[in-house]
């Protein structure tokens, strides 16, 4: 049977190490992964994520920068991808109001540069990882994909909603099928050690205290991994109309206060509160209304944050 070629970027990541394992279990793909290993995190752990896939004769990593078009070009030539999922960016929303520019090369220009080879070299499915930070302050909860996403708060919000924006003109213009997934605060083993579920448990872990912003009745959606790769892995076999955008969270909103009280429980340890004030950036509420991906989709979230939790903490407990 012949492979199909997927190409993943920022497959070293947390949430694309967990779908090049996902894609390789089905042994149908022929996965090539592009990732540039920076900073922004250890690159030792991007690279323990990947690395545990290495014997693997189907897949292959190439260390290349998104915003590098001669890479991408040579990268395109040599893997012929049908499909992209496009997870590489520069992540995170406080830290994108310091560099901006930075987040804009990466998230924008990067997003364009793979965009237009997608064209070139005829892929046939385009996935594209945004986030639920598009939808800025909106008030009307759940977030709907039909609400309103022109107030983004943070440089990294903007740079996603410019993403999405740029596949609806490629996928118009050239008739490349692209599909935009807004992810909801993501977590499960190996998420970022930035994001607070992994941040907190380590800081309660070792006794020290966590900064949290604002009373603690921030809401999130927060949403475990492999509901997300459920829905990405729907993602690329949709066929459905040439652009859609479908919001992929557990549609539940839980409060900060509400997590550390979790994070208590599984690490069998009281946290220590540094009361912050609230965030330039930083959003009060997130959650999904998930229709419209259960109607197309298909997608039906598992996990619940009282079942998750305990699976995080399990892994992370195993780290140390
Ligand atoms: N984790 C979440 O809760 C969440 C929520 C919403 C959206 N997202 C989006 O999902 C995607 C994956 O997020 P993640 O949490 O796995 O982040 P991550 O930082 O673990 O993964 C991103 C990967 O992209 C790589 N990368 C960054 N810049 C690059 C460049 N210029 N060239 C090549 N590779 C580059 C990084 O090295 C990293 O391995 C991102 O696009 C992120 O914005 C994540």
């Amino acid at each position: 049977m012949q492979k199909k070629n997927i190409l993943v970027t920022g497959g070293a990541g947390f949430i694309g190490s967990h779908l090049v394992r996902k894609l390789l279990s089905e042994g149908v793909w022929r996965v090539s992964v592009i990732d540039n290993f920076n900073d922004f995190y250890s690159p030792q752990i991007k690279r323990k994520n990947i690395e545990q896939f290495a014997g693997s004769p189907d897949l292959s990593v190439i260390e290349a920068d998104i915003r590098d078009t001669a890479a991408l070009r040579d990268t395109f030539s040599k893997v012929s991808p049908e499909v992209i999922v496009h997870l590489a960016a520069m992540a995170g929303v406080r830290p994108s109001l310091k560099d901006p520019k930075l987040y804009t090369e990466v998230n924008v220009d990067g997003t364009v540069n793979l965009l237009h080879l997608a064209r070139e070299f005829e892929v046939r499915q385009f996935i594209f990882g945004s986030s639920s930070s598009v939808y800025g302050e909106n008030a009307k909860v759940p977030f709907s994909e039909e609400d309103n996403v022109r107030n983004p708060i943070s440089p990294y919000a903007a740079t996603k909603a410019a993403g999405e924006l740029l596949c609806h003109t490629f996928s118009h213009l050239y008739d490349i099928r692209t599909v935009c997934l807004r992810f909801f605060t993501v977590y499960g083993a190996a998420q970022r050690p930035d994001l607070a579920i992994h941040k907190f448990s380590k800081l309660i872990t070792e006794g020290r205290p966590i900064p949290v912003f604002g009373d603690g009745t921030t809401r999130r959606d927060y949403t475990y991994v492999d509901d997300i790769l459920q829905g990405v892995r729907a993602a690329i076999d949709f066929e459905g109309s040439k652009y859609e955008i479908f919001n992929l969270g557990e549609s539940q909103t839980v409060e900060l206060n509400e997590l550390i009280k979790l994070l208590e429980e599984n690490l069998g340890k009281k946290a220590v509160i540094d009361r912050q004030p609230m965030q330039p950036g930083d959003v009060p509420q997130t959650f999904a209304d998930i229709s419209k991906a259960k109607d197309l989709l298909g997608y039906s979230p598992k996990t619940k944050i009282s079942e998750g939790i305990p699976k995080f903490t399990d892994w992370f407990k195993s780290q140390m």
